[in-house]
């Protein structure tokens, strides 16, 4: 058996075992963090560390990448997580090492048999599971939007193994972009397909700035029981004037504002990092700069002592030179120092708002806003992981590259507590 940062795809890959799925070859998907199996992938299943404890409920993470949607279900406390698949080794060596009773499944789903996912674990009560979205990305709006493109289709691999694992939930999560991709026919299509499995399914569209986190993260979220259970979607904690990717589409949620709210402010991105020390380019640091200044920074630091991913990328002159001109947008830019990018490129994240949505390329100032406000240099991964709400003793592994797609592909671990926390109500 291989543990999943020994597989790496080398073009020689067998051809799949006799009665699984029939893989087409698939292209590769160049830009965006995103990697996909060019053939069919060797499949690797490492070993769980630790029994599930029985009295749990088992979680079944498909497409799981490190397991940010897991450990936000497993900080309940009343959920664990029992198995993990998804198509890149090092996603799968940081969702083990971070869910011992887990056992990871490595390779392309579309040649996993639900007999190989289920083997030697508990049924699941609940199966979650967000397949790459970047085929509909909402930050690059319908462009190249192609149907056959593979990463658009993997949805029904999530209907496949909801359909042969029976859990009594399923929550599925995708960008906000799936509402309207192929004029609404994609998610009638995978609506249609859990009420087919007998799920009552509701859907809507959560911003994590709502719910206590430093990010304006929107997310598309599927809900699905199997006992036909009335799912009541979570109330919005925190407020923030926000206009959503989701327009005013009624799946929206928003916080009540008037005479009885009782909402906090949303968080700010300084709420989250203001502890971390300050940095130059290049730069990083291994200790915390002081005690944490609020409740979000003390959540997440656990008790860590020692700070790590504190580490800034070391820009180039001509880099440092844009960066130190760069205000919240693209236009702030004296004309002609950059010759092309959209206009959320190069731009400085403001100090007192939650950040804008967290992307696989944060520590490039070139993508979406991601300088800091008041240093020269774009975010660090701890920054990035902060704005997640990832504690501080999570452990990343890979290279410094594959961690900071790790952090900016995950669904923020309390957003998924929400989530989680709502089916323990409705249950
Ligand atoms: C949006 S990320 C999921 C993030 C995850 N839910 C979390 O909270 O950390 C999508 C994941 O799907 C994986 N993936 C892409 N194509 C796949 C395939 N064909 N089979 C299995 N996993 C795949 C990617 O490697 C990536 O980690």
């Amino acid at each position: 058996m291989k543990f999943a940062s020994e597989w790496v795809p080398d073009g020689n890959e067998p051809d799949l075992a006799e009665g699984r799925v029939d893989l087409q070859p698939v292209r590769t998907v160049a830009g965006e963090g995103y990697v996909t199996a060019t053939k069919a992938v060797r499949e690797c299943t490492t070993d769980r560390r630790r029994d599930p404890n029985p009295s749990l409920r088992p979680v079944l993470d498909l497409f799981c990448g490190v397991g940010g949607f897991s450990n936000g279900f497993e900080a309940t406390g009343e959920f664990e997580v029992v198995a993990g698949a998804d198509l890149l080794g090092d996603r799968l060596d940081t969702f083990c090492a971070n869910h011992p009773t887990a056992i990871g499944h490595g390779g392309d789903i579309r040649g996993l048999s639900a007999d190989a996912l289920l083997s030697g674990t508990p049924q699941p009560f609940v199966v979650i599971g967000g397949p790459p979205c970047q085929g509909f990305s909402s930050i690059r709006p319908f462009r190249n939007i192609e149907w056959n493109d593979p990463r658009n289709n993997l949805g029904e691999e999530f209907c496949r193994v909801v359909a042969a694992t029976n859990p009594e939930w399923l929550v599925f999560e995708n960008v906000v972009g799936l509402l309207k991709h192929d004029r609404g026919r994609a998610l009638t299509a995978l609506v249609g397909g859990f009420e087919a499995l007998g799920y009552r399914v509701s859907y809507r569209v959560l911003n994590a700035a709502y719910y206590g986190l430093p990010q304006r993260r929107e997310r598309l979220i599927i809900v699905g029981s199997r006992k036909g259970k009335p799912f009541e979607w979570p109330t919005p904690s925190h407020r923030h004037n926000h206009r959503s990717m989701a327009g005013n589409s009624n799946v929206l949620i928003t916080p009540q504002v008037g005479l009885f709210d009782d909402t906090a402010p949303a968080l700010t991105l300084m709420d989250a990092i203001g502890d971390l020390p300050q940095l130059s380019s290049g730069q990083r640091a291994e200790h915390y700069a002081c005690v944490p200044q609020n409740r979000y920074q003390e959540l997440l630091r656990f008790n860590s002592e020692t700070l790590t991913m504190h580490n800034a990328t070391a820009h180039s002159p001509e880099m440092l030179n844009i960066i130190r001109h760069a205000g919240s947008n693209i236009h702030a830019l004296p004309p002609g120092m950059v010759t092309s990018g959209f206009s959320t490129c190069y731009s400085r994240l403001d100090a007192d708002e939650p950040a804008n949505t967290i992307t696989v390329n944060f520590v490039h100032p070139a993508s979406n806003r991601c300088i800091h406000p008041f240093q020269d240099r774009a975010l660090t991964p701890r920054e990035g992981a902060r704005l997640q709400s990832f504690p501080d003793v999570f452990k990343f592994t890979g290279t410094r590259s594959q961690i900071v797609k790790q952090i900016g592909n995950a669904v923020p671990p309390l957003l998924g507590k929400v989530i989680a926390e709502a089916i323990l109500d409705a249950e």
